[in-house]
């Protein structure tokens, strides 16, 4: 039966261009609702841009620009990502729209029996946005380990969101798979980290903070950048003024592992505080490091998306980084694994394979009757376990199985003394090769077009190489 799938990325920060990471949560959103639309799901994808807070306001100072022209400027990069990476997301929101605004703003007002003034006086890393504890401060003794910028000290009056009413509800939603949290390593730190989360500050005053959302009832306060951040999920839906039970709770919400922490601690809170449901799974990806390091502008080892885009197109682009990058931990670019993957795999096993049966097709007059095509068990357990490099492999070795088979069978030998026969073995290994394609359509959106080679009235082979070598 047909049902509503929603599925959310993270919304980026606009003080910068899209790089490689954010492809990440781009690429594996496509490809599960690439999976679940082919299972007969109706999909819908979020993706938006994150624009307050002060890291942002400051970037836009230091380019000069109006604020607002600044993160205008900014979030259509993200737009033109997401049609240049052939993204199928469905909805866009941006932090700054005049509707996030208000319903957020709604939202606050609802959360109010958890909402209480205090002040803070500790830890905050800009980099990150968040509040840090003497704890992680000791920890990394007073240096962001991801920013590499030292901790602010700050003293100032908050408004703060009650996360220990929550606590055990989100334990328990946790334990018991209410609220799945993968992989299984990320979980064990969530639940830790769970035990001693102390309530969160939700708010900041203006002279710390201009550039955000005002707290409704007080001038002299701005919502904290991720309250008004990770409402964006249920606000691009409509909520609070619109019923959201057709698409929430989300199926699948992913995220990098760095911010797992606002997303599997603050925002069921913030959820539970309005009495809504809990997001079936959220995934946290690793990081992709580029030559086995960090990203990062210092290092000047930032690699252009649209860079590798360009060198091999799209289908390589989504072939590496779904093969080659497992889909929990943290894994590593370089131009010269993703040179070999293309050559040795892609061109290689895929399209050498698909230009060689074709031709062989087209020799023998095969007359090919499509049978229709399934996903079979194993990829479906690995695909709605979220392993999606793990589903991509497996379908892998059933390309390679075809060119074993090819190899065995010798259809071109037996041609000479039995064409008849010839053409029934064509006829299999054809749909051996469509069984394991259809597989790949999650992932590949090349595989349509090799489906229609050889479901077409006449196998012809592609006039020129579906992964050309140059
Ligand atoms: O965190 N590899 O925005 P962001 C893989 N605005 N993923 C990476 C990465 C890398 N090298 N670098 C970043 C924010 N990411 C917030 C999100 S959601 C309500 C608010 C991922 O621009 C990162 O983990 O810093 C996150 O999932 C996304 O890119 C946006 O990061
Ligand atoms: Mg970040």
């Amino acid at each position: 039966m047909s049902q509503n799938k929603y599925v959310t990325t993270a919304i980026p920060y606009v003080n910068g261009a899209p790089h490689i990471g954010h492809a990440e949560d781009y690429l594996l959103a496509d490809i599960y609702t690439r999976y679940q639309t082919m299972l007969g799901h109706k999909v819908k994808f979020q993706a938006g841009t994150d624009e307050h807070g002060n890291k942002i306001e400051k970037k836009a100072s230091a380019s000069n620009l109006d604020l607002q022209d600044y993160v205008d400027q900014n979030s259509q990069k993200f737009r033109d990502f997401l049609t240049k990476f052939d993204i199928g997301y469905t909805d866009f929101i941006r932090t700054t729209d005049q509707a996030h605004t208000r319903l957020v703003q709604q939202i606050w007002q609802k959360l109010q029996p958890h909402i209480y003034l205090s002040s803070y006086d500790g830890w905050y890393c800009e980099g990150c946005e968040s509040f840090v504890t003497q704890k992680e401060f000791d920890e990394y003794q007073g240096v962001c380990p991801d920013h590499q910028t030292p901790y602010q000290r700050i003293t100032e009056s908050n408004y703060y969101f009650k996360l220990s009413n929550f606590k055990e509800q989100i334990k328990t939603a946790i334990l018991e798979h209410q609220m799945q949290i993968l992989p299984e390593f990320r979980k064990k730190e969530i639940l830790k980290l769970l035990e001693d989360a102390p309530d969160v500050s939700i708010s900041r005053p203006t002279e710390h903070l201009r550039w955000g959302i005002p707290v409704p009832g007080d001038d002299s306060q701005v919502m904290y950048v991720w309250m008004d951040a990770l409402t964006n999920y249920i606000t691009i839906l409509g909520y609070p003024e619109r019923a959201i039970s057709d698409f929430w709770p989300a199926d699948l919400q992913i995220v990098g592992k760095d911010i797992l922490r606002f997303h599997a601690i603050l925002w069921p809170a913030i959820l539970l505080g309005l009495g809504l449901p809990l997001p079936k799974t959220i995934l946290s990806h690793g990081f992709i490091l580029i030559d086995g390091q960090k990203i990062s502008k210092s290092l000047g080892n930032v690699v252009d998306p649209l860079d590798v885009l360009a060198k091999h197109g799209l289908d390589a682009f989504r072939y590496y980084f779904s093969k080659h990058v497992d889909t929990f931990t943290d894994a590593d670019f370089t131009w010269e694994k993703f040179e070999n993957a293309y050559r040795n795999e892609l061109a290689n096993d895929y399209g050498n394979l698909v230009q060689r049966l074709a031709t062989l097709c087209q020799k023998n007059q095969v007359r090919f009757t499509p049978s229709s095509l399934s996903f079979d068990s194993t990829y479906s357990d690995l695909m709605d376990r979220f392993e999606f490099n793990n589903a991509i492999n497996y379908v892998w070795s059933k390309i390679q199985e075809v060119n074993k088979h090819i190899e065995e069978l010798k259809p071109w030998q037996v041609a000479k003394t039995d064409p008849a026969e010839a053409r029934v073995l064509l006829s299999n290994l054809v749909h051996e090769l469509l069984s394991a394609n259809y597989m790949l359509k999650p992932f590949l959106p090349i595989s349509n077009q090799v489906e229609q080679i050889f479901t077409a009235s006449q196998i012809q082979p592609p006039k020129t190489p579906l992964f050309p070598k140059d």
